[in-house]
């Protein structure tokens, strides 16, 4: 970036970069983890459909009105409410994101440590280093869960410093097809072995008996966090956007990335249990999961090791490898949305920012890696409540304060034809009424 300022924002190189980045920080822990966890204990295909309907009918309006309000602002959340209207209230919005981020991030890093952690253990069980193979699977030894936790966010830290398109966009270009191609070589082994079309049809046939209050705030929650929304962090990706480029688009991209990557996710570990269950290994109690963080930290490492051998082994390190890089490149969004508030708001270099800001959510980290039961509270609090509440007040500004109409006029530039189009009629419907009606209904029905 010569000639350019210590805070000169940048901005993306190439349409496919910033794709791949939005991507990268949809697609993660919330993918491959979150997502076949809760179909799996959750209600199983008729999640899926719940799911599927609050992505496409609430989170892609709402995305593409956060990457309106980004690159029209050209900032981070806060400067952007700021901008775009002299209304006092909506600042606080971008700074609830902002604490939100933070707070997801807190967490998410101890987990991602998991994973990053279980890639070794693949590697000490092989050699038959069994103790050390047990320190790392240990989900609840804090000293080693801050450690691994503090590499992770070291590496979030040094890339976000690198800035826009030599940071975030070049590491994220490279991890995301690698990403995928390795999950469909996985799929392709799994699917093979006996027991996997029980998991098939499991996945894949709905009970919609099963939809009711909680599975149906617990499916818009995980659609929220999946495409990494309700929080700013696509206002923030959005501000380092090209004028050029199509917003819609855009969105419709990244949006079906995230549904793809977690659908192929769920295509892999759901059958994955049955094919562990089928070579013995004991995954159910009774007709339940043993528990959450069971299926991919538990099974998946039994599995590998079922399989043995040196394919055992690097089905295991590529999956925890893979699980990591998707993990990487959405701590890398979660933590440039505080970075990008320090930057613009408080005029700071982006190093500095990026340090000062990373080691004190670190500090925070360091504190859930010894109390991992905070997570569930933070999940809860920033996550499935945090970020809908963001959702809905980001898209009650678009209609009422910023207006819809600003935001299509914004929307035209890459998108020279969209007043005459479906879509300029449709979306403007979902951001006054359908998100944030089904939103607030859905909060407040899972509260009653
Ligand atoms: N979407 C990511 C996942 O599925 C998590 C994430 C990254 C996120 N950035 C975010 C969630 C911003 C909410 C807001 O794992």
């Amino acid at each position: 970036m010569a000639g350019t300022s210590t805070t000169e924002r940048g901005a993306w190189n190439s349409k496919l970069g910033f794709i791949l980045a939005a991507a990268g920080s949809a697609v993660g822990l919330g993918n491959i983890w979150a997502f076949p966890t809760k179909v799996a204990t959750e209600g199983g295909a008729a999640y899926i459909v719940v799911y599927l309907i609050s992505t496409f009918l609430i989170g892609f309006p709402v995305m593409v009105a956060e990457l309106a309000i980004g690159r029209k602002s050209g900032k981070n959340p806060v400067g952007a409410f700021k901008a775009l209207s002299s209304n006092k209230f909506f600042p606080f919005v971008g700074l609830w994101g902002v604490i939100c981020g933070v707070m997801i991030l807190s967490f998410y890093t101890v987990i991602a440590g998991w994973a990053f952690g279980f890639a070794f253990e693949e590697i000490f069980y092989y050699f038959g280093w069994v103790d050390a193979a047990n320190w790392l699977t240990d989900t609840g030894n804090g000293p080693k869960n801050a450690i691994i936790a503090s590499v992770f966010m070291l590496g979030t830290i040094k890339i976000i410093t690198g800035g826009i398109s030599d940071g975030i966009e070049r590491a994220t270009k490279f991890m995301m097809p690698l990403l995928i191609g390795i999950i469909v070589i996985m799929i392709g082994y799994v699917l093979t072995q006996p027991g996997a079309s029980e998991g098939v049809r499991e996945y894949l046939l709905p009970d919609f008996s099963k939809i009711n209050a909680n599975l149906i705030f617990s499916a818009m929650g995980q659609a929220f966090f999946s495409l990494s929304l309700g929080m700013g962090a696509l206002i923030t990706y959005g501000s380092y956007l090209n004028k050029k480029e199509n917003i819609p688009q855009a969105a419709a991209f990244v949006t079906l990335a995230d549904v793809g990557i977690a659908f192929l996710a769920g295509l892999l570990i759901i059958p994955a249990m049955y094919v562990a269950k089928n070579a013995g290994i004991d995954i159910f109690v009774g007709d339940e999961l043993a528990s959450s963080t069971d299926l991919v930290f538990q099974i998946l490492p039994a599995l590998f090791h079922s399989i043995g051998g040196a394919i055992g082994l690097l089905l295991g390190v590529v999956f925890f490898l893979l699980l990591s890089i998707a993990a990487l490149t959405s701590t890398i969004s979660l933590l440039e949305v505080p970075v990008s508030f320090v930057i613009d708001e408080y005029e700071v270099p982006r190093k500095k920012a990026a340090w000062g800001v990373g080691l004190g959510v670190l500090s925070v980290s360091i504190v859930v890696a010894f109390y991992p039961v905070l997570i569930g509270y933070f999940d809860y609090i920033f996550n499935n409540l945090g970020l809908p509440i963001g959702g809905l007040l980001t898209s009650i500004f678009v209609a009422f304060v910023w207006k819809t109409d600003s935001a299509i006029t914004e929307m035209e530039f890459g998108f020279a034809g969209i007043r005459q189009t479906l879509f300029a009629k449709v979306w403007p419907v979902f951001i006054y009424v359908i998100a944030p009606v089904a939103i607030l209904y859905n909060i407040i029905s899972n509260f009653l």
